[in-house]
């Protein structure tokens, strides 16, 4: 599978006002877990196998990414994977590029720089437009070395090895930064601390557990302290639970569709994930947890959703990591909501694959909403009904800002049509055909 297979031959897609969302549905893989999966598979020694792994573009970089590291890379079929890792990364032949995948990159930086290795990554345009030195800047002092081009953006050529551990105390609140310096820490000198004002997403600690990782972590003053000191990781297999970013689309959509009852299955439930329920429940929703389990050693459960009335809420700040994907989604909620929701301290959403504030406020604006863009935040007017909608939207290329919108278009008065749909399956290849199972009268053109 490559980019070629991802439907960008089409030139929109179209959401039409639609009748009751009906039945049941799965999504796919979680984003995280598979990128993930993949990486500590080639870094590890022995076979790992992956069961229902996101097959969509950002990882299947990734996975092609592993193999020219010198992993063995296999698809075994329908989201089965295999890993056969050589204990460590190799110079790979030629370039790496992530495509659009910001994960992709962040994470590979970090578990190649351990290696005595040089490699040069790249990326589409928007990743070569995202900020690269929240990584390259704490790899560069634990020893790895870089060339950029002007900006320090991609592309960049990272020489890796003879690395020393560092204490690291987060200037973001980002996953990605966390785990780059805890996947080099695994092969630097000594111990490797990261430091948490914010807890973010914690998929790479307990992967790294899995695998026999020396990870540490405790609370020190109200923050997270992850430690990691190298040992070299085993095999082990890895079973990918729903991604609750890519349900957050069907789970809106039967929120805002009159009449609709909808069940998703398998969700992660990790309370590192699960901002946006919790928001939309002070909004409102209908939205149950049946069913809840553990795989792959995480927390799922399946979520019943019935169409309900929303009202607008104030979405608290330090809530941000826990959903920070879901608030272009939560935007479109917002604009059905009774009177203002307001959502501060995002301003992480402009450095995503698009300016996600400015392209929120930009499609919901011209669907009828009104939007007030504030630096690090925003405030939709919610109109307590269903907006105009009527409206052909810029996505940017930004999958998430494409589904937000035809989520929006399914619920309001006149259809809305988004540009570059091909770029939906970077995180959620079939999304078309799922929302079509449930009933959606949504099609690309
Ligand atoms: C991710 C972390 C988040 C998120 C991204 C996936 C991860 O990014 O937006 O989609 O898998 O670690 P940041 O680390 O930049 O917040």
């Amino acid at each position: 599978m490559t980019a070629a297979h991802l439907g960008a031959t089409h030139e929109a897609f179209k959401a039409r006002p639609s009748g009751p969302l009906k039945g049941r549905v799965r999504p796919p893989g979680d984003k995280s877990i598979s990128h993930r999966a993949l990486i500590l598979g080639g870094l590890a020694n022995g076979v790992t196998e992956i069961e229902g792994l996101l097959e969509g573009d950002d990882v299947l970089r990734t996975a092609a990414a592993v193999a020219a590291f010198g992993a063995k890379v296999e698809r075994l079929g329908g989201g089965r994977w295999r890993v056969e890792g050589r204990g460590g990364f190799a110079e790979p032949a030629g370039v790496v590029d992530c495509g659009n995948s910001g994960t992709g990159v962040r994470l590979l930086m970090g578990a190649a720089a351990g290696f005595d290795l040089s490699v040069q990554f790249d990326g589409d345009a928007s990743l070569r437009k995202r900020p690269i030195g929240r990584v390259s800047g704490p790899l560069e002092e634990m020893g790895a070395r870089f060339q950029t081009t002007e900006g320090g953006r991609l592309p960049l050529t990272l020489t890796g090895g003879g690395l020393r551990g560092i204490s690291y105390r987060l200037p973001v609140a980002s996953a990605q930064v966390k785990s780059a310096v805890l996947l080099a820490g695994l092969n630097a000198a000594g111990e490797t601390v990261v430091i948490e004002p914010e807890p973010t997403r914690d998929p790479t600690e307990n992967m790294l557990r899995a695998f026999g990782a020396d990870i540490v972590i405790d609370e020190v003053e109200g923050e997270r302290r992850i430690r990691v000191r190298p040992r070299a990781l085993t095999a082990a297999p890895v079973a990918v639970p729903g991604d609750p970013s890519s349900a957050a689309f069907p789970m809106v959509a039967a929120l805002l569709v009159a009449g609709s009852e909808v069940a998703i299955e398998g969700v992660l439930l990790n309370p590192s994930r699960t901002g946006l329920i919790e928001t939309l429940r002070e909004m409102g929703a209908d939205i149950e947890i049946a069913n809840r389990r553990e795989a792959g050693g995480e927390p799922v459960g399946d979520l019943i959703v019935r169409a309900s009335k929303l009202r607008g809420v104030e979405v608290p700040p330090e809530r941000a990591p826990s959903m920070i994907d879901e608030y272009p989604i939560l935007a479109t909620a917002a604009a059905f909501a009774e009177g203002p929701t307001v959502m501060r301290g995002i301003g992480e959403l402009r450095v995503k694959e698009s300016d996600r504030i400015a392209l929120m406020a930009e499609g919901l604006k011209a669907c009828g909403v009104q939007v007030t863009e504030e630096p690090d935040g925003m405030v939709v007017q919610g109109l307590g009904r269903a907006p105009r909608g009527g409206a052909e939207v810029r996505t940017a290329g930004d999958h998430r800002i494409a589904m937000s919108h035809l989520v929006l278009g399914l619920a309001a008065e006149a259809p809305v049509t988004v540009d570059e749909p091909g770029m939906i399956a970077t995180s959620f290849p079939g999304f078309g055909d799922l929302m079509r199972s449930l009933g959606a009268d949504i099609d690309e053109g």
